[in-house]
This record gives structure tokens, sequence and C-alpha cells, in this order.
């Protein structure tokens, strides 16, 4: 017989899963420090070059009304907040990380915008104390929750009109292959994907408009640094990592274009989902 997929314990499976692993590999659990510090400024980057043809923003841009209030949920360094700010009536920007959120608040000041609230703290702990939205934004912000369910039905909850989803269709490391499985003995557990938000989602009844959307892609300026950067995602510490070993490895991964090394285009995709409120 085959079993119904129990997808938030699917979904609760990886996470926990994931961290654990990665917790096995590097021999310590992971420090209770903000872990965005160290890449705030990549985020800041992807903000002040936010194309206006990239696929989430230009979804966001086109469905908003200039007297919506909007809730964006793991805001950021604000790359979709702060660009939208101007179109609406007011945002609430939620984040737990205090480097992301000392980015956000800096970026309201540079941009002189005065409708933007930022609120430091998780989803959904803090939903109590926030409003239900016209438009509710997650933007790459849901792969380290264990319990989605809550996390949907609060968001869900706190749509009025629209809510607008995106995460990646392929997991972040996906693209290392049987890397792991050489370095580690084991594969990586994948963080949940697109395919795991729509079956969740179908728990809660919640049936979205799926669109698949060539996301952003990372690239490298050397195979020093693609090395460096999957050293990281199997949990080597960066004084300890096997660089010449992952530098000969990772080169089948990527192609040189431009001066900068690429991985295949097909680890871009990116999911975007969205419902109406009923
Ligand atoms: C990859 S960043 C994406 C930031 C922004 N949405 C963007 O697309 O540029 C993920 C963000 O989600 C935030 N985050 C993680 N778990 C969260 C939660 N439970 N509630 C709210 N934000 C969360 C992190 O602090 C981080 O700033």
């Amino acid at each position: 017989m085959i079993e119904p997929i129990d997808w938030l314990g699917r979904w609760r499976a990886l996470v926990v899963g994931r961290q654990e692993q990665a917790e096995r590999w590097r021999g310590s659990p992971a420090r209770e420090e903000d872990c965005w510090a160290s890449t705030v400024g990549r985020f800041r980057e992807l903000t002040a070059t936010l194309r206006e043809d990239e696929p989430f923003w230009a979804t966001v841009r086109s469905v908003v009304r200039p007297d919506d209030t909007v809730l964006d949920i793991g805001a950021g360094a604000g790359r979709y907040s702060l660009p939208l700010a101007p179109l609406v009536r007011r945002i609430v920007a939620l984040d737990p990380s205090p480097a992301m959120c000392q980015a956000l608040e800096e970026g309201i000041a540079e941009r002189r915008l005065t409708n933007v609230q930022v609120v430091h703290g998780r989803w959904p702990d803090r939903a109590a104390q926030i409003e239900p939205a016209d438009v509710v934004i997650c933007a790459h912000a849901m792969y380290w929750s264990a319990e989605i369910g809550p996390f949907l039905r609060a968001l869900a909850d706190h749509t009025r009109r629209l809510a607008l989803l995106t995460l990646r269709v392929y997991s972040v490391d996906a693209w290392l292959g049987d890397l792991a499985r050489r370095l580690r003995g084991e594969p990586r557990i994948p963080e949940p994907v697109a395919l795991d938000l729509i079956g969740a989602l179908s728990t809660l009844d919640l049936w979205p408009d799926v669109r698949i959307v060539p996301g952003y892609l990372r690239s490298y300026a050397s195979l020093d640094e693609l090395a460096a950067h999957a050293a990281t995602l199997l949990a080597f510490p960066p004084d300890d990592a096997p660089l010449d070993f992952l530098r000969e490895a990772v080169r089948p991964y990527a192609s040189e274009r431009d001066g900068r090394f690429w991985l295949d285009s097909r680890w871009r995709l990116t999911a975007i989902l969205s419902w109406q409120a009923t």
C-alpha cells in the first residue's frame, strides 16, 4: 500500500534532519549568535542591484495598489520592502536577525522612507502583535522553520487580499551532487523546496497558483571562491576545509563566462506561489 504523504511531517524532518546533519558534520551545535551577520553584505548588494525584471519583484509590483498595507515576512535587508514602500501605503517588515534588521533600518534612512515599520522577531511568534495586511509576501524565509503548518496558517490568516511566496525549486546545495557522499559518507539532506510547500499548503486546504521562473544564480570570481562556498555548504570550518581537493572537485559543476564561474542555470529555478484570500 502507498501511504499518503505527511507533508508537514516531511517538512519538519527535512529542516530538523538538515540542521542535525550540519551539526554532526561540524562536530558542534549551532551557535546562538546571528547566523546572518556574515552574509548580510550579500543581501545589501542584492537589494541595491535588484533588477526591474526580477520575477518576484515584477510580480509584487504588478499586484499592489497605492492604498495597500503589506506584511513582508523575513524581510532581510529589505530587497523587496525598500523598493515597494513608495508604491503602497504602509509596510510591516518582520525579521529575527539583528544584522538584517540593521541593514533594513539603514536602507529606510538612506531612502528617506516613512511608511516602513521594522519588527524584530520570528514568524509566527510575533503574529499576534501584527495586524493583517492586504498583501503578505514571504521571500526565501521558510527554509529554517520546522513547524511550517502554524507558519502558513498564520500567514494565511493575516492575508486580506493576496499572499505571494517565493522559494527555490531545488535545494541550495543540490548542485553539490555526490560530493557530500564522497566527503561525508552520506548525501546532504535537502532543505524544503517548492514541491514541499505545495504539499504543506494542500494540508491547510490552500491551493496556490504556481509559476516557475529563473531566480538568482550566484556566480564566483574564482574556483577558489566556489570551493570555499562548497566547504561552507558541507559544514567544514574555514580553517580546516580540504580546499585543494574541493577546487578540483567543483570544477565540473561550473562553467567560465565573462571572467566568472557559473553553476548550471537549472539550479536557479525558483517558484512563485500565490493565492487570493477568500
Ligand atoms: C535568505 S534571507 C531572505 C531575505 C529577503 N526576503 C530577501 O529575499 O532578500 C532569509 C531571511 O529570513 C529570515 N527568517 C528566517 N526564519 C524566519 C522566521 N521564522 N520568521 C521571519 N523571518 C525569518 C532570516 O532572518 C533572513 O533575514
